[in-house]
């Protein structure tokens, strides 16, 4: 028996070796026959194409009563996360279809694998990763193409890689709390800025009426408004959830209205508006979106350096309103005023592709309602390079403000370093000699160190289990309401 290659290792090896043959037939390219028409890009001219978008359609963020009182612990009550939704999944996977009618030409003929031309990056939240995989599905169907695999499933999708960090170190995406010490202090003083002040003012009427129907006597003006928006919105779209009346706001709670609905609408606008930046504060725009912008622009400058050499053509960021809100506040292009109207929160599916031509220019395009996915993308222009192809060089001049590394970033965000060699100077100064002092000095900086490791340990393990806890329930019971959506993009 032994020497005889049984028939299953056989038939993997065939398997294997037309494996390899079919990834150098060029038959991977995109499938077109089920897709609408619509503009083309001309694939010659492309060098990479780079998308930040939005998830699709989620869950509220919160849950409120649908009758009586709310109390702030009412709002702290939403256990889980907000996941997408079927129509989320639908959203994506229709944009993701887009994307194939858009680029398909540009796609085609790759002797490189999908997973080689197309790198697909997510934030660590469910919504986001189901959102990157709803997209790739409509992006690349696998049937009649080497990726077809055995099984009627087989025709219509194909598992593809979704790279994502740990929700505690993204500072590319999520940006969670513990990431940037520095940045979240600035985000729960937003209410103290005079343009926040000034809307506070304004809105005075409003606040005392809110109070008294809720019975919230003192409430976050920003974030629990923006908890409700979120809400009612989510309540006004699915109204079956809730209730099995159809009419739209027939789930809202009894105190709710459109006037006060409006209201929450236009603080919860505003909020997004000075979170990232987009009254002009570059500081913030720099934290909220200059580590995501380094990334992009250094695969730009790849692929400019090694046309021809680089097989990467397309990343899909998949992120959060905020992620999209920031990059058009580096654009100059979230300008936030009083009297409106504003760009408020960008919507699901919200996304902002960046096309690197050949030619060394960059193309922007804005993409901003899940009702349409179809319709072309609007062309963005920086206000100070209003040509529809902005020069590489140019752009990352205007933006160079708030482009960071990540390494940079983490130390302006003033993350404790490993400072703790300096910290162990050693305390001289009586009556022993230098030996003996050298000595005790040594002594003690091992002790130091000795002890210093096993607390890192003890404190590395405490950690450990919490973020375990953090990940498996998605919001911990850490996660305070009071400053919760001002930590946790939505
Ligand atoms: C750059 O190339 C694009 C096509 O990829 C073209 O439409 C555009 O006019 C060119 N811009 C410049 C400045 O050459
Ligand atoms: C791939 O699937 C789509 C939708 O299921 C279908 O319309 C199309 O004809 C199929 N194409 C091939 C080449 O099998
Ligand atoms: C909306 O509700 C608030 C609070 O209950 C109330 O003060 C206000 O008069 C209502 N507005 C309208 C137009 O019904
Ligand atoms: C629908 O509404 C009716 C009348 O208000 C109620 O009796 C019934 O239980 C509701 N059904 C569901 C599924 O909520
Ligand atoms: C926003 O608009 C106002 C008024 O039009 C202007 O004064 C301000 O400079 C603009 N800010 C930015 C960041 O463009
Ligand atoms: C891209 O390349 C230019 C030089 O051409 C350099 O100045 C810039 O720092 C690079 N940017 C990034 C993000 O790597």
């Amino acid at each position: 028996m032994q020497g005889r290659i049984p028939m299953s290792d056989f038939a993997s090896s065939l398997f294997f070796v037309f494996g390899i043959l079919l990834r150098f037939c060029s038959c991977d390219g995109p499938i077109l026959d089920d897709l609408p028409r619509g503009v083309e890009v001309n694939a010659a001219d492309l060098l990479l194409v780079q998308v930040v978008h939005r998830h699709g359609e989620r869950e509220a963020l919160f849950n409120i009563p649908v009758a009586g009182e709310t109390t702030a612990k009412d709002l702290k009550s939403f256990p889980k996360e907000a996941q997408l939704t079927a129509d989320g999944v639908r959203q994506m996977y229709e944009y993701g279809r887009f994307m194939r009618q858009r680029y398909h030409k540009y796609f085609e003929n790759g002797e490189k694998s999908s997973s080689q031309r197309i790198r697909v990056i997510s934030s660590a939240t469910d919504r986001t990763i189901s959102s990157a995989q709803a997209l790739i599905a409509g992006l690349l169907p696998p049937n009649g193409t080497a990726r077809q695999w055995n099984s009627p499933l087989g025709a219509h999708w194909v598992p593809f890689p979704v790279y994502s960090r740990p929700s505690t170190h993204d500072g590319l995406l999520l940006n969670f709390k513990d990431d940037c010490p520095v940045f979240t202090e600035m985000r729960d003083s937003i209410g103290t800025m005079p343009i926040a002040l000034q809307l506070q003012e304004e809105m005075k009427d409003f606040t005392r009426d809110v109070s008294r129907a809720t019975g919230l006597a003192h409430y976050d003006f920003f974030e629990t408004s923006t908890a409700i928006e979120d809400a009612i919105h989510y309540r006004r779209t699915h109204p079956q959830l809730f209730t099995n009346v159809t009419a739209p706001t027939s789930s809202w709670p009894s105190w709710m209205n459109n006037t006060l609905a409006d209201g929450f609408k236009r603080i919860a606008d505003m909020r997004m508006q000075l979170v990232v930046g987009g009254n002009g504060d570059r500081v913030r725009t720099r934290f909220r979106a200059g580590a995501l912008l380094y990334e992009i622009f250094e695969r730009m400058n790849a692929s400019r350096w090694n046309a021809g050499k680089n097989y990467l053509k397309m990343v899909q960021y998949s992120g959060h309103d905020e992620n999209v809100a920031a990059i058009l506040a580096a654009l100059n292009l979230y300008n936030y005023t009083l009297e409106g109207p504003n760009f408020g929160i960008p919507e699901f599916t919200a996304s902002i592709i960046m096309e690197l031509h050949k030619n060394n220019t960059v193309r922007l395009l804005l993409k901003n309602d899940p009702a349409h996915i179809w319709d072309d993308p609007v062309v963005l222009m920086h206000p100070e390079c209003q040509v529809p192809f902005c020069p590489l060089d140019k752009l990352y001049a205007l933006l160079s403000d708030v482009i960071v590394d990540e390494e940079t970033w983490k130390e302006e965000c003033g993350l404790p370093g490993s400072k703790l060699g300096n910290r162990l100077s050693m305390r001289s100064g009586s009556s022993v000699g230098l030996a003996e002092s050298i000595v005790i000095a040594g002594t003690l900086v091992a002790f130091a160190l000795i002890f210093a490791t096993i607390v890192a340990l003890v404190v590395y393990l405490v950690r450990r289990r919490k973020r375990r806890s953090l990940d498996v329930n998605g919001y911990s019971a850490t996660y305070e309401f009071s400053n919760t959506n001002g930590h946790r993009p939505a």
